[in-house]
């Protein structure tokens, strides 16, 4: 069996590592990996290649930055051409962004299947762009691997054959499984001046957080709270650097006593500090299923999530972007009330392999 493998920012690297390696051990498949170039940036791409040891893409799309449309329809042009050319029997989607849409749709355009892993998760909220794309794959999917039961229960509801909807859990944990000893080894608190359980690290992405110069500027006060009281890391993404100086809030946060802006990490880097923090603030999708395996307090400056057994098992907790909210979250974590039940069902660094069966028999 021929596969198509699909990467194309930052949150795809760590889900389509195990998958590439574990593809490559078994038996009767070979690969081709695409990266669409979506992200870009050393520190937003290649610097995961190296450090996940994932092999060297086929093909780089070189799509770079744009509006959704632009951006989606330009992977869509500059991936049908793959397909017609690659004709695999295969095409492997990870996670939920803008190309893991456009390499589906394109696919299936051209009657070759898809197999769409992190598949089910629903915030129920249309206004994250990632609900779309998680929507509209699923719903061209042959095969669907959910990380989680919410997963299984929501594509089950939106009917989706149950023969293609498969529990597999979460390839993303396959990596930090694989990873967390030498992470750990790599002392990243120790290069980055904090003390092991004493400081909080933070990303922030969203449009909805980041775009909205009020929201961040409440957001960046919350955090100057927290930052008077235990150091705080913030390594910051690119559409959030641009949002800062476009409403001049880079001075301000630079100034905030207790914070540290940092360029984005590395994996390991990230990994080590993330398991060694007192809490994680954060509003990635990812880093709520890691700081949950992880077994550190997270909270989340979102109204929602796709992932509720971060919530229900895990350590996480929603703030939404709220200051107060944010503030009262944090009190909590001193307080000692945010424990978790241990890592879910099925997350145990094993999910890649179980995908990898379940196609080598074709069931469907
Ligand atoms: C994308 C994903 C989001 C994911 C996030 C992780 C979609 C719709 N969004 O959001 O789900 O959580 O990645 O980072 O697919 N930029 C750079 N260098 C790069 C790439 C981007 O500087 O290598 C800048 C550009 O100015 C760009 C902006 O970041 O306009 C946003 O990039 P984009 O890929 O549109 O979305 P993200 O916000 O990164």
């Amino acid at each position: 069996m021929k596969v198509v493998l699909v990467a194309g920012a930052r949150p795809n690297f760590m889900k389509i590592a195990p998958l590439a390696d574990a593809l490559d051990r078994a038996d009767g498949f070979t690969t081709f990996l695409v990266h669409t170039g979506q992200h870009y940036d050393e520190e937003l791409s290649r610097v995961f290649f190296s450090e996940l040891g994932i092999p060297r893409p086929d093909l780089d799309l070189g799509v770079g930055s744009g509006s959704h449309a632009r951006q989606t329809a330009e992977i869509m042009i500059r991936f049908e051409p793959v397909i017609e050319q690659e004709r695999p029997d295969l095409v492997l989607v990870v996670g939920d962004v803008n190309s893991t849409l456009a390499c589906a749709v394109t696919a299936v355009k051209l009657g070759v299947p898809v197999a769409h892993v992190e598949a089910g998760l629903r915030s129920f909220d249309e206004c994250m762009p990632e609900e779309i794309n998680r929507r509209l794959t699923d719903s061209i999917s042959r095969w669907l691997f959910a990380s989680e039961p919410s997963g299984m229960e929501n594509l089950a509801r939106e009917g989706a054959p149950p023969e293609r909807c498969h529990f597999v859990g979460n390839v993303m944990i396959d990596t930090l499984e694989k990873h967390r000893r030498r992470a750990a080894e790599m002392k990243a608190p120790d290069r980055f001046g904090v003390v092991p359980g004493q400081y909080c690290l933070m990303t922030l992405h969203r449009p909805s957080n980041v775009d909205h110069p009020e929201i961040l500027r409440g957001i960046l006060k919350a955090v100057a709270g927290i930052a008077g009281q235990v150091p705080v890391l913030f390594p910051i993404h690119p559409r959030t650097r641009s949002a800062l100086k476009g409403c001049n809030l880079l001075d301000y946060a630079g100034g905030i006593r207790g914070l540290t802006l940092l360029k984005p990490l590395g994996y390991l880097d990230f990994l080590g500090l993330m398991a060694d923090a007192m809490a994680v603030l954060t509003d990635s999708g990812g880093i709520q299923e890691e700081t949950t395996v992880l077994g550190v307090p997270c909270l989340t400056l979102r109204e929602n999530t796709e992932r509720p057994i971060t919530i229900d098992q895990g350590t996480n907790c929603l703030t939404g972007s709220d200051p107060h909210q944010i503030a009262c979250g944090f009190d909590r974590i001193l307080r000692g009330g945010a424990e978790g039940r241990g890592s879910p069902e099925l997350w145990d660094g094993m999910a890649a392999s179980r995908i990898v069966e379940i196609l080598s028999s074709r069931e469907v």
